[in-house]
């Protein structure tokens, strides 16, 4: 009975985010959708022009551009829909899909690819959403830490990074905002960097030491996000892994992670500081109100109280930490343009 429940409500809920957007094709909504791909095609290309795909200054300056206070940044619902276009016949309702706050899209995921300004507009009927696409490259060279995670964990998925040639915004024209973000390798274009396929090994481990002491992958400790000399980076990264041994407690690792073992429509992922932090209001949330986690039936199984208490108590320094860090970040600003 109340897995049945559950069921509908995720339906529901699934439906309802996918569909409340519907806006009609209008003259006058094509020209605005129009204004906003010239505007948003112009940011990429400045911030992120195309570029040589091992180049790490090209992407250290695309990713600061893009994270800090962009208008792409701007354009982003609270938690925006990514993944890869697997079949362009595919509905976005059957497409399988993860959740980015506007941080984590903008600090790990957007960067990865580079563009030359050229995009169109397409309406597409049976979404009844616009298509926004840019022309785009992947910087397939860049070193493994530079990547949110081992995409090469699938062949196939690192395989389509490496020949994705247009970046889709789907644009929700009602609310003025992207809501689902694709790669697609179906572009009519070439992709706008030459690239060879690079071999990567995945031996199981979606956060790692490196042999020097570091925590891997370096960009998910903020790296480029935050200043080298932000002072919480190092108090963030160990926060973060007493807090995910409490989440692994708690099993949340059993399906927040990338290869997705639950088979979510809209993975939400925590194996990172960074998917963490994008996260992590939600995750008090779901805790306090214990409708995470759930079993292996999708049933919600609350944690012992012992457990909850330990996560809840971890996830708060974790959240107090980030503000701490932004608020430097900030102040760090404050004093530059002052100067
Ligand atoms: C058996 C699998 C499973 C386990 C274990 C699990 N979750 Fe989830 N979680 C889900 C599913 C399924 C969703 C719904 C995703 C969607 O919207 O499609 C979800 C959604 C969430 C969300 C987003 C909630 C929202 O407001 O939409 C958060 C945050 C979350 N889980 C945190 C946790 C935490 C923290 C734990 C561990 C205490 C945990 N989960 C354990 C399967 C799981």
């Amino acid at each position: 009975m109340r897995l049945a429940l559950l069921a509908q409500a995720c339906t529901l809920g699934l439906s309802a985010v996918l569909s409340s957007a519907a806006v009609a094709q209008t003259a006058e909504t094509q020209q605005r959708v129009e204004r906003v791909a010239a505007t948003l095609a112009a940011e990429l290309a400045t911030l992120c022009p195309a570029a040589d795909v091992g180049d790490q200054n090209a992407f250290v300056a695309c990713k600061q551009g893009l994270y800090k206070d962009s208008q792409l940044k701007k354009s982003l619902p609270d938690f925006v829909l990514w993944g890869r276009q697997r079949d362009p016949k595919l509905r976005l309702k059957d497409t399988k899909l993860t959740q980015f706050g506007p941080d984590a899209f903008t600090g790990l995921y957007l960067p990865m690819f580079m563009f030359n300004g050229k995009q169109r507009v397409e309406y597409i009927e049976s979404e009844k959403l616009y298509q926004i696409r840019f022309e785009t490259a992947f910087r397939n060279r860049l070193p493994p830490g530079q990547f949110p995670y081992p995409f090469w964990h699938e062949a196939e998925k690192w395989a389509m990074y490496e020949k994705a040639n247009e970046i889709i915004v789907w644009w929700d024209a009602a609310k003025d905002r992207a809501k689902v973000i694709q790669f697609t390798v179906f572009g009519p274009n070439a992709p706008i960097a030459s690239h060879t396929p690079v071999v990567h090994k995945f031996d199981g481990q979606w956060l790692w030491t490196d042999d020097s002491g570091k925590t891997q992958p370096q960009a998910t400790v903020f790296d480029g996000m935050f200043r080298a000399d932000n002072p919480y980076i190092g108090k963030l990264d160990a926060a973060y892994k007493t807090f995910a041994l409490k989440m692994r407690d708690g099993s949340c690792n059993q399906c927040h992670v990338p290869n997705n073992p639950d088979g979510m429509k809209k993975l939400v992922l925590l194996q990172t500081p960074v998917h963490a932090a994008s996260e992590i209001k939600r995750v008090l949330k779901t805790v306090r109100a214990d409708t995470m986690p759930l079993d292996e039936l999708g049933v919600e199984k609350p944690l012992d109280k012992a457990t909850k208490e330990a996560l809840l108590k971890e996830g708060v320094i974790f959240d107090q930490l980030l503000d701490e860090a932004k608020a430097w970040e900030a102040a760090q600003d404050a004093k530059l343009s002052k100067n």
